[in-house]
């Protein structure tokens, strides 16, 4: 149990790796708001992490949104007085050659998987800077540091998850709240269903380990992130449990 009454909130806990954050934590006893775009899956995975014994609740909001990206930390903050570890997970996937991309694909990866980022965690700092304790666990990728073909906007996202990550920490980790990034790689979630299936093959096959990871897989470092004493000395770090893909 070590997240013991801990309040969490995991955006995008509907799908993936933030279901598994969710199914992970609520095994460990924290208290959840989970929010999501996605009600009927959000549901279920409210209804999961209830069974198998945590207080949880759901939040359906689009984190692209302004009022979406703050919604479930203002939830939290009104059920339980305040906050203790913020997941910001929420993300999607487009894939365009940069000729190709438009500015509404380029804005919508900015709204969803950066300026929700910055958003949700702005809303979550004063409860956590008053009690002197927080950690907030920013899900950025791999390609944030290596780049990606056609992935131009996912990838300038995921590196501004990472920038904001390490300016952050600079600024809170005096106060006793730790900010840091997990940098997947790839991983069998439905965000990457979409990819052809020979490319998938080639990309496993690259890998120093021979295969993608689960989701799963990832849970287990942003409990170590969210955790005492394991998480108390990491501080604006990415931690990379991609296969082996990128060393940093
Ligand atoms: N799967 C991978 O290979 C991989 C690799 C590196 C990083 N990541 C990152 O991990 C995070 C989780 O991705 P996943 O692979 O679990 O994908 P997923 O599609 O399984 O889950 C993403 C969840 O986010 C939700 N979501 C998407 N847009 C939203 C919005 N605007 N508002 C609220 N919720 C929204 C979806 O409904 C879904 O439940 C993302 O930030 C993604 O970029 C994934």
């Amino acid at each position: 149990m070590q997240l013991q009454n801990k309040r969490c909130v995991i955006t995008g806990a509907a799908s993936g790796i933030g279901a598994a954050i969710a199914q992970l934590f609520a095994r460990e006893g924290a208290l959840l708001v989970l929010t999501d775009c996605n009600g009927s899956k959000l549901d279920n995975m409210v209804t999961e992490c209830q069974q198998s014994g945590a207080q949880c609740c759901g939040v359906v909001a689009d984190v692209g949104e302004v009022s979406g990206a703050t919604a479930a930390v203002d939830h939290c903050l009104a059920l339980y007085g305040s906050i203790d570890v913020l997941v910001n997970n929420a993300g999607m996937l487009t894939q365009a050659r940069c000729t190709d991309l438009t500015l509404d694909m380029w804005e919508k990866m900015m709204d969803v998987d950066l300026r929700s980022v910055f958003l949700a965690t702005q809303r979550a700092l004063p409860s956590m800077l008053a009690q002197r304790s927080g950690r907030i666990i920013n899900i950025a990728s791999q390609l944030g540091i290596k780049g990606g073909a056609e992935l131009c906007h996912y990838s300038a996202a995921k590196a501004g998850v990472i920038g904001f990550t390490k300016s952050l920490a600079l600024e809170v980790s005096a106060s006793n709240v730790l900010v840091n990034a997990i940098a997947p790689g790839p991983i069998e979630t439905p965000l990457i269903d979409g990819i052809n299936h020979a490319w998938k093959e080639a990309k496993s096959a690259e890998l120093p380990l021979g295969r993608f990871g689960k989701a799963f897989e990832i849970a287990p470092t942003a409990l170590l992130l969210a955790s005492e004493p394991g998480g108390n000395l990491f501080v604006g770090q990415t931690l990379g449990p991609n296969s082996g893909d990128v060393m940093p």
